[in-house]
C-alpha cells in the first residue's frame, strides 16, 4: 500500500536491538510509501526510538525531542513518534505525553509491530495517539524489514529476557522471553545471504537460552543449523551470559566455519559479593573457567566484555577484583559503564548507593588498563595479514573499515568500492583498538 509521499527519520538510541527495531520501523513507513532520510529538517514523519538502560540515554533522548518542538511549528504536517523502551513504562509515557504535547504518536516495545495501524489512527485523529501494552505477545513475524547496515544484517533470534539482574530494567519492559521458531530464523537467514549479505548477527538479550520455551531446539543447534547454509558469510551472535553458555555451544562454535571467532560475554564485575547480588548467578571462579574453556576449544578466540562499576556496596577491594579479572582474561575490548539506577529495579533500593565521583575514577582507572591491554594485543597485529569484511566508508578518514573474525576494525585505502567483499589486508600501522592497513590481493 504505497499511498503516501514524503521523508521519515528515524533517531535511535541504544543496543543493536533497537537499530534492529528501527529497522522495522523503517521498513512499515518504508512500504506506506515514504522515502527514508537521515535529516530531520527535511521530514515529513520523525521516530524516536529510545533506550531506558542507563539515565544518560533518556536525558539523550529527552532533550532532542524537546527540540523539535520548533520544527513542528513551522511544519504543521510533520508527525513525530515516540516508541521503545522509555516509553514501554505507562508513567513514562504519560508524562512525555503532558511534558511534549506536540508528540503525535507514543507507542512501546510491545507493540512495535502495530506501528502501522497507530500511523494510520493517527492521520485520522487530531489528538496524539498514544497505545502501550502492558504485556508481551506471542513472536510475530511478517513484519517488513528496511536494512541500513549492509554487508551485515541483524536477525532476532529471541525476544525478552527472564534474567532479572538487579540492576536491569530490561526484563520490565521487554517482557519475558519468546524464541522464535528455528525454521522462521533460518529461512530470514537464507534470504540473507541470497540476496548478499556477508554477516549475520543473531540478536537476543541472552542468546544462550534460545529455544528454552520450544521443544528440541538449543542455541547450538541453531548455530549448527545456520552454519549448514551455503554461501559465502560470517555469523555472529549477542549477546551472551556466562551462567548458560556452557561446553555444548563452545564445541558448536568451534566447529562451525561460519562462526567468527569472537564472543561477547559479559562479566559485570569480578568480585562474588557483587555478582551475588547483582543475582548474575555465577561466580569469578565459574566465569574464569567458561573462559579456560572457550580458549581450550578455540585458542585464538577474542572474548569481549561488559563491566560495571559503582554497583550499590561496591568497595575498593570489589572493585580491585574486577580489575584483576580484566587483567586476567586479557579482553579483546570492553564496553565499561557506571551503574545508573533504574526505577523499578531491585538495587534501585539497596543501600550504600555510590557516589558518582567514586564510580568515575573507578571507570577512568577500569578504561586506562583496557586501554593498555588493547594497545598491546594491536602490536601483535603489525605485520599480519588479515581477512576484512569491508563495511563501509569513513568520511572522515577518507578510508574504508571493516571488520576481521576476531571483530577487530581496520581502516584501509582504495580506489575502488569493497563494501561487502571480503579483502585481505596488511597491517602497517597499530594503535589503540583500530588497525590500519593495505590491501594486499
Ligand atoms: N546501569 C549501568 N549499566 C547497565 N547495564 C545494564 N543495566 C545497567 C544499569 N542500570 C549494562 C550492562 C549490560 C549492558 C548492555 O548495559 O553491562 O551488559
Ligand atoms: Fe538485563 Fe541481565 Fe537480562 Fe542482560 S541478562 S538484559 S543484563 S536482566
Amino acid at each position: 500500500m504505497k499511498n503516501f509521499n514524503g521523508n521519515f527519520c528515524i533517531i535511535t538510541y541504544g543496543c543493536q536491538m533497537n537499530l534492529h527495531e528501527s529497522e522495522k520501523i523503517a521498513g512499515i513507513l518504508s512500504d506506506l510509501g515514504y522515502n527514508q532520510t537521515f535529516d530531520q529538517n527535511n521530514s515529513d514523519v520523525i521516530v524516536f526510538n529510545t533506550c531506558c538502560i542507563r539515565e544518560n540515554a533518556e536525558q539523550r533522548a529527552e532533550g532532542n525531542i524537546g527540540a523539535l518542538k520548533k520544527l513542528k511549528k513551522s511544519n504543521k504536517n510533520l508527525i513525530i513518534a515516540v516508541g521503545g523502551c522509555m516509553t514501554q513504562q505507562k508513567e513514562y509515557a504519560k508524562s512525555l505525553h503532558e511534558k511534549f504535547p506536540f508528540v503525535d504518536i507514543i507507542f512501546g516495545t510491545h507493540n512495535l509491530e502495530d506501528f502501522k495501524e497507530l500511523f494510520l489512527k493517527k492521520l485520522q485523529s487530531k489528538k496524539p495517539v498514544i497505545s502501550i501494552e502492558d504485556k508481551e505477545g506471542d513472536v510475530r513475524e511478517g513484519t517488513p524489514n528496511l536494512r541500513n547496515s549492509f554487508p551485515n544484517a541483524w536477525v532476532n533470534i529471541t525476544y525478552g529476557c527472564n534474567n532479572f539482574c538487579t540492576y536491569c530494567i530490561v526484563p520490565y519492559v521487554r517482557g519475558r522471553e519468546r524464541s522464535r521458531a528455528p525454521q522462521d530464523i533460518i529461512n530470514e537467514c537464507k534470504s540473507l545471504i541470497k540476496d548478499g549479505y556477508k554477516e549475520i548477527t543473531l540478536l537476543g538479550q541472552n542468546v544462550n537460552s534460545y529455544g528454552n520455551d520450544l521443544q528440541g531446539v538449543n542455541f547450538a543447534y541453531l548455530i549448527d543449523e545456520i552454519s549448514k547454509i551455503e554461501g559465502d558469510f560470517r555469523l555472529r551472535f549477542m549477546t551472551n551470559h556466562p551462567k548458560d553458555f556452557n561446553e555444548q555451544l563452545i564445541k558448536a562454535i568451534a566447529n562451525s566455519t561460519k562462526t567468527c571467532k569472537s564472543v561477547h560475554l559479559p562479566v559485570q564485575a569480578g568480585s562474588n559479593r557483587i555478582l551475588k547480588l547483582m543475582n548474575r548467578r555465577y561466580t569469578r571462579e565459574d566465569y574464569l573457567d567458561k573462559v579456560d574453556l572457550l580458549r581450550k576449544y578455540i585458542p585464538d578466540v577474542s572474548i569481549t566484555t561488559d563491566i560495571m562499576v559503582g554497583f550499590p556496596t561496591e568497595t575498593e577491594e570489589d572493585f580491585l577484583d574486577t580489575v584483576d579479572l580484566v587483567e586476567t582474561v586479557k579482553f579483546a575490548g570492553a564496553f565499561t559503564f557506571i551503574y545508573s539506577k533504574r526505577k523499578g529495579t531491585p538495587a534501585a533500593t539497596m543501600d550504600g548507593q555510590i557516589p558518582i565521583e567514586v564510580a568515575t575514577k573507578r571507570i577512568v582507572k577500569l578504561i586506562d588498563i583496557q586501554n593498555s591491554i588493547n594497545r598491546e594485543q594491536s602490536k601483535g597485529y603489525k605485520g599480519k595479514t588479515v581477512e576484512i569484511l569491508c563495511e563501509g566508508f569513513d568520511d572522515k578518514k577518507k578510508m574504508y573499515l571493516g571488520r576481521d573474525t576476531y571483530g577487530r576494525m581496520a581502516y584501509f585505502s582504495s580506489d575502488v568500492d569493497l563494501i561487502g567483499q571480503f579483502v585481505n589486508v596488511k597491517i602497517t600501522k597499530t594503535g589503540g583498538i583500530s588497525l590500519i592497513g593495505e590491501v594486499v590481493k
